[in-house]
């Protein structure tokens, strides 16, 4: 069976995803907090549109501003897509901000979070307008929902999107998760099975007992399409998202040694085994 799908042009996913991410899919990515999750889908989101296609970004975790300041952080004119109408945000963050709320760009909708399905409705609306073959949602993240709802009204939430938005529209929706605690562990595992695709990030962890915080992702399920799945590392450098150069890891992990190795020993004060 073939399903139409779309490469991301982010060469670790690529890799992950040989043959890209399907269209019509609702697909989760997963991962502790700063492993990079907003800067992937925002890089997708770029990746989009210079290809032509269109992308609605719903925003709990930050304000407009703070979008459009990721985007431009990376050079990506994100303001030529604002103008072009192909790039619009759904806020559902600056509502908290009451009377300090100024006028943002890029905001195509406005949500309090309030009614879930106003939310829904917002972003079917914005979707269905587009006539571009690839369209992109990108949510970022539902963990805001968790705090104001149920874990079950929470699956709903997702379950609707992927009917009308997904199935409905044949639009591609990244949804991300940040997983700190238990409870989000278990909405995880729910929405793995759920969910038509589901993506996650981490730190390696022997890395990270040496200091580096290398980034790793791996594709656990993408329905209908090839995957290779197993960690892959990546980086965010000023380009956005991209692979690891081994050789510049092994450097880096010979000096971690090295300064492990001369701390055991100004420690212990003798040197080599022991
Ligand atoms: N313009 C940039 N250039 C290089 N690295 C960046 C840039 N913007 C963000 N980052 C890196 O991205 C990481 C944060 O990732 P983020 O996507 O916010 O994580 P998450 O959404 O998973 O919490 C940080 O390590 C930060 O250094
Ligand atoms: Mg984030």
């Amino acid at each position: 069976m073939h399903i139409p799908s779309f490469k991301t042009g982010i060469p670790p996913l690529d890799y992950a995803l040989p043959e890209g991410l399907p269209k019509g899919a609702t697909v989760v990515i997963t991962g502790e907090p700063g492993s990079g999750k907003t800067v992937l889908v925002s890089n997708m989101a770029w990746n989009v549109l210079r290809g032509g296609g269109s992308v609605v970004y719903v925003n709990f975790d930050d304000s407009p501003d703070a979008i459009i300041e990721l985007f431009e952080s990376f050079n990506w004119n994100i303001k030529e897509y604002i103008s072009k109408g192909v790039f619009g945000i759904i806020d559902c963050f600056t509502f908290r901000l009451g009377a300090l709320k100024g006028k943002y760009e890029g905001v195509i909708g406005y949500e309090d979070l309030s009614d879930t399905d106003a939310l829904i409705h917002d972003i079917h609306t914005s979707v269905r307008k587009a006539s571009e073959d690839i369209k992109l949602v990108i949510i970022d993240s539902i963990n805001e929902l968790m705090f104001r709802l149920e874990m079950t009204q929470v699956l709903e939430v997702v379950k609707k999107i992927r009917a009308l938005i997904s199935k409905g529209l044949g639009a591609t929706v990244i949804v991300t998760l940040h997983i700190s605690t238990d409870s989000l562990q278990e909405l995880a595992a729910h929405l793995e099975y759920l969910v038509d695709g589901f993506i996650v990030t981490r730190f390696e962890p022997n890395m990270r007992e040496l200091g580096i915080p290398l980034k790793q992702l791996m594709v656990r399920k993408m329905r209908g399409l090839p995957t290779n799945s197993f960690w892959i590392p990546y980086v965010i450098t000023g380009q956005g998202v991209t692979s690891v150069d081994p050789k510049k890891l092994a450097i880096l992990v010979q000096q971690k040694l090295k300064e492990a190795e001369s701390f055991k020993v100004s420690v212990t004060g003798n040197k080599g085994e022991g």
